[in-house]
C-alpha cells in the first residue's frame, strides 16, 4: 500500500478537531494548527477542544499521531497536503467574510515558496461562489510565487456534517464533493477521501465556483424542505383532526421527496442552515437572478419565534412562568448560535415573562447570551417545579423521561405542555395537564409519537 500522506489542518473548532482525530485514527499523521494557543495546549494534551460526539475517545484512540501547534508554516512544511478550516463569518449583507482565511492562505502560500515537493491545499470552510478562483487562489500564488495546478494544488472540499454528529457524517458521507484547479490535485484529495471514509463515498468533481454552489444549494434545498413541513405543521394547528405527522410520514414515501428533515416542528437553527440559506439569496440577488424562493424560507423560519411566543401567551395563565427545555439548536451539541430555545427565551424575556431554561450541554454558552434576563436550571427537573407552562424545544433524549410519575414528584403547577417535537406520550400526559402537540389540529386527538424526535 502506498503511503499515507502527512495532513496539517488549520482551525482546529468544531469541525476542524474532529477532522484532526479522523485523519489521525486512520492511521494518518497530522498536525493541527490554531492560533489560540489555549486550544493548541488542549490538543496536545489530548484533550478534546470542543463539545462533540465520541470526539474525546477518538483523541484518546489516536494519540501519538497528532499534534498541534500555532507555527502555520513548520506545519505545511511537515505535511504534503493542507485542510483550512477557519471561520467565513457572515457579512451584514449575507455573504461570507474571508477576514480569517486569507491570513491563512497568506502564510501558507510562504511556506509553499520554500517547499519542493507537490503540495495540495484544501479549502473546507464555506465560501461565496467565485471565492477560491479569485482572491484564495490570488493570495497564495502571490505569497508563493507558484502556479495554482501546475506548482501546487488548490480544492474546495466542504463538509455535510451535522454537529453531533461530526465524525459519523465525516466518516460516512453520502458524497465527496471536490472543486479542483487540476485532475491531479482532485485524485490526490479523492484518493484520501477513500482511505478516511468508512463508506467508500461517491465523489462528485468539477470546477470551483460549481463546488461552492453545490454547497450552498444543499444546504439551502434542505432549509426549503425544512420549511415545508413546519408551514404543513402550522396548517395542521389550525386544520382540524389533522396531524403533520401523519401527512409527513406519507409524503417522505414517495421517493420523489424523501423523509429526511420532513418533520414538522420548529424553525430551523445552528452554524450553518440559516447563514447558508442568506447566503444564497444573497448571491442571486448580487447576480441579478430571482432569489425569492430562499428569501421565503428565510423569512419564514424567522417568523417561527414570533408564532410560538404567541402560543405561549395565548397559554400562560396570570404572572406565569414559561420553563424552556432545551437551548442548543439540535441535541447532542452545545452550540446555540440561531438556536429556536434561545431565541424563545429572548422573544420571552423581552417581553418581561418570567422565564426558566435548562439544557443538558447548552446552559454555560446560554447564560453568556442570556445574562440575568433568564433563571437557570440545573436539571430538567427544577424547571418542572418552577414552571407553570413548559416547552420542549430541544429534542433532547433526555426529554422523553418526562412522564406521570415525573410530574406528579415534581411539577406541582404546570398546566400546559408544549411539546414541538411530540416526543412525549401525550394521551397520558393529557390526563393531567393541557398537552399541546405543535403540528396537531383540535379535536379527535391523533397523537402519534415519533420514535426519531430529530430531523436526522
Ligand atoms: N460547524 C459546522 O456545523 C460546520 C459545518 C459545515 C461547514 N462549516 C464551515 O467550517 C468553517 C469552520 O467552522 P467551525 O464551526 O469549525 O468554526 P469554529 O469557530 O468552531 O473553529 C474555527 C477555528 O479556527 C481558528 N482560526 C481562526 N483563524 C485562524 C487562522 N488564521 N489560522 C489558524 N486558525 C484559525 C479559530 O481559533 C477556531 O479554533 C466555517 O466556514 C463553517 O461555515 C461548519
Amino acid at each position: 500500500m502506498e503511503s499515507l500522506p502527512d495532513v496539517s489542518i488549520i482551525g482546529l473548532g468544531k469541525l476542524g478537531a474532529p477532522m484532526l482525530a479522523c485523519f489521525a485514527a486512520k492511521g494518518f499523521k497530522v498536525t493541527g494548527v490554531d492560533v489560540m494557543p489555549e486550544r493548541v495546549e488542549t490538543i496536545n494534551r489530548g484533550v478534546a477542544p470542543v463539545y462533540e460526539t465520541g470526539l474525546q475517545e477518538l483523541l484518546t484512540a489516536a494519540q501519538g499521531r497528532y499534534r498541534a501547534t500555532t507555527d502555520i508554516i513548520a506545519a505545511v512544511a511537515q505535511s504534503s497536503v493542507t485542510f483550512v478550516i477557519v471561520p467565513t463569518p457572515s457579512l451584514p449583507d449575507g455573504t461570507f467574510s474571508l477576514e480569517y482565511s486569507l491570513p491563512a492562505f497568506e502564510t501558507i502560500g510562504q511556506a509553499l515558496r520554500e517547499k519542493d515537493d507537490f503540495h495540495l491545499v484544501v479549502m473546507t470552510s464555506t465560501v461565496m461562489p467565485g471565492a477560491t478562483d479569485s482572491a484564495i487562489k490570488t493570495t497564495l500564488e502571490t505569497a508563493s510565487g507558484k502556479r495554482v495546478g501546475v506548482d501546487f494544488g488548490l480544492c474546495y472540499s466542504p463538509e455535510f456534517i451535522a454537529l453531533g454528529s461530526v465524525i459519523d457524517d465525516f466518516l460516512n458521507p453520502d458524497f465527496i464533493l471536490i472543486g479542483e484547479s487540476d485532475a491531479r490535485s482532485g485524485d490526490m484529495l479523492a484518493q484520501i477521501y477513500a482511505t478516511v471514509c468508512d463508506n467508500n463515498p461517491p465523489a462528485q468533481r468539477m470546477s470551483f465556483v460549481n463546488a461552492e454552489l453545490t454547497k450552498i444549494a444543499v444546504n439551502t434545498f434542505i432549509t426549503t424542505k425544512i420549511t415545508f413541513a413546519n408551514m404543513l405543521a402550522r396548517m395542521c394547528e389550525n386544520l382540524p383532526e389533522s396531524n403533520v405527522d401523519v401527512v409527513t410520514a406519507a409524503l417522505g414515501m414517495d421517493t420523489r421527496i424523501g423523509s429526511k428533515y420532513l418533520t414538522g416542528a420548529i424553525g430551523y437553527g445552528g452554524p450553518c442552515f440559516p447563514r447558508d440559506n442568506v447566503a444564497f439569496a444573497a448571491l442571486a440577488r448580487e447576480i441579478g437572478s430571482p432569489a425569492t424562493l430562499a428569501e421565503a424560507t428565510d423569512q419564514f423560519n424567522r417568523l417561527e419565534i414570533s408564532r410560538l411566543t404567541d402560543l405561549i401567551k395565548a397559554k400562560r395563565p396570570d404572572n406565569g412562568v414559561i420553563g424552556i427545555l432545551g437551548l442548543s439548536y439540535k441535541p447532542n451539541t452545545d452550540v446555540i448560535e440561531e438556536a429556536q430555545g434561545l431565541l424563545l427565551a429572548k422573544s420571552l424575556a423581552g417581553e418581561a415573562i418570567p422565564v426558566i431554561v435548562y439544557d443538558p450541554a447548552a446552559l454555560d454558552n446560554a447564560r453568556r447570551a442570556l445574562g440575568t434576563s433568564v433563571q437557570y436550571a440545573d436539571t430538567l427537573e427544577t424547571v418542572l417545579q418552577a414552571a407553570d407552562v413548559v416547552v420542549v424545544v430541544t429534542a433532547w433524549e433526555q426529554f422523553k423521561r418526562i412522564d406521570l410519575e415525573m410530574l406528579a414528584h415534581n411539577a406541582p403547577s404546570v398546566s400546559v405542555l408544549i411539546d414541538c417535537w411530540r416526543m412525549l406520550d401525550g394521551e397520558a400526559l393529557g390526563a393531567v395537564l393541557e398537552y399541546v402537540p405543535l403540528g396537531v389540529g383540535a379535536g379527535k386527538p391523533q397523537f402519534q409519537s415519533l420514535t426519531e424526535g430529530s430531523r436526522l
